[in-house]
């Protein structure tokens, strides 16, 4: 097995930004966008990565924006080593299948959540109110409940980075009408055929969030898609409604950090070799079920 790749850095140049997982190296036109190894849960980033996890999610993510890429344009301008500044081929370990030359856009600051099931903050909100991001659901729901039709559920982050359910009305006020509609049924579209593959390979997609950008008038669908970290995927074989699910990744990651103790308002306690591993079997896991390969 590899070592994680935590962070990246050129010799003489660190990357632009740094978000929860990728960084990013701002190229002119364009950006090299390069998943690493970091693993967040509960919105901390833990000291100790999962080995290929940034591979993983930045093949899992090509694969999609190939099946998708007659319902909406993508950000993507290549993945091939070769394509980028000579500077990232010649740390072809470090850089090469986890990163995208992508076309650098003008983000919506929204979150483009799909649910075509009940779960997470989209559950709490039912239980406490019959809605989810104020649309009214019928009665009777329970836990992981496949809802009557998918559903657009956007998010804005806060400024401490956690995100906040809104209305898609709020949504297209926050956007404006015209792109909250083109982008929330490219969002369903993408999540529809998602759904579709997904549940011939044995998973069911529970819900999803997409990030969108505009370049040249153009909408576009951006940064990753469809991964296990943007995602909640469900093994279909055990699907029950009436109870949660395990979730394919983070599972471990989750019930280690419980058992911890951890306060989830501090550095999280470093992952121990045995989760990391699990972990990162599952990752391989959902990679191969989805795509059909074993090899990154
Ligand atoms: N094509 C693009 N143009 C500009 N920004 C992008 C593009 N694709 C993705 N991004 C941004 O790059 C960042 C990806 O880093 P990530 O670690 O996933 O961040 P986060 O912690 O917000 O999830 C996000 O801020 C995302 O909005
Ligand atoms: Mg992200």
């Amino acid at each position: 097995m590899s070592q994680a790749v935590c962070e990246t850095s050129l010799p003489n140049r660190a990357p632009t930004a740094r978000g929860k997982v990728r960084d990013l190296y701002d190229l002119g036109d364009s950006l090299l966008l390069v998943a690493t190894d970091r693993i967040s849960a509960f919105d901390w980033v833990n000291p100790v990565g999962i080995p290929d996890k940034g591979r993983i999610l930045t093949q899992i993510s090509l694969f999609w924006f190939e099946q998708m890429a007659d319902i909406i344009p993508n950000h993507l301008i290549s993945a091939d080593l070769a394509d980028f500044p000579a500077e990232f081929q010649a740390l072809s370990d470090v850089f090469g299948g986890r990163s995208m030359l992508v076309k650098k856009c003008e983000m919506f600051p929204v979150e483009f959540v799909i649910r075509g099931y009940l779960a997470g903050s989209g559950l709490k909100e039912y239980a406490a109110k019959g809605t989810v991001c104020d649309i009214p659901l019928p009665k009777g729901l329970v836990e992981s409940s496949q809802l009557p039709e998918p559903l657009y559920t956007p998010a804005t982050k806060a400024t401490d980075g956690h995100d906040i359910n809104i209305s898609p009305e709020k949504a297209a006020a926050i956007i404006g009408e015209d792109w909250n509609t083109r982008a929330s049924e490219a969002a369903l579209a993408v999540y529809n055929r998602g759904r579709e593959i997904a549940a011939e390979r044995g998973i069911i997609l529970c819900d999803t969030k997409f990030e969108f950008g505009v370049l040249k008038g153009e909408l576009i669908l951006a940064d990753e898609i469809l991964t296990p970290d943007s995602s909640r995927f469900w093994p279909a074989a055990s699907y029950r409604a009436g109870e949660s699910q395990p979730s394919f990744d983070k599972q471990f990651v989750r019930d280690y950090l419980s058992g911890t103790g951890w306060d989830k308002n501090s550095e999280q306690p470093p992952l121990p070799d045995d989760v990391v591993e699990q972990t990162r079997a599952k990752y391989l896991e959902a990679y191969t079920l989805l795509t059909g390969k074993k090899d990154l």
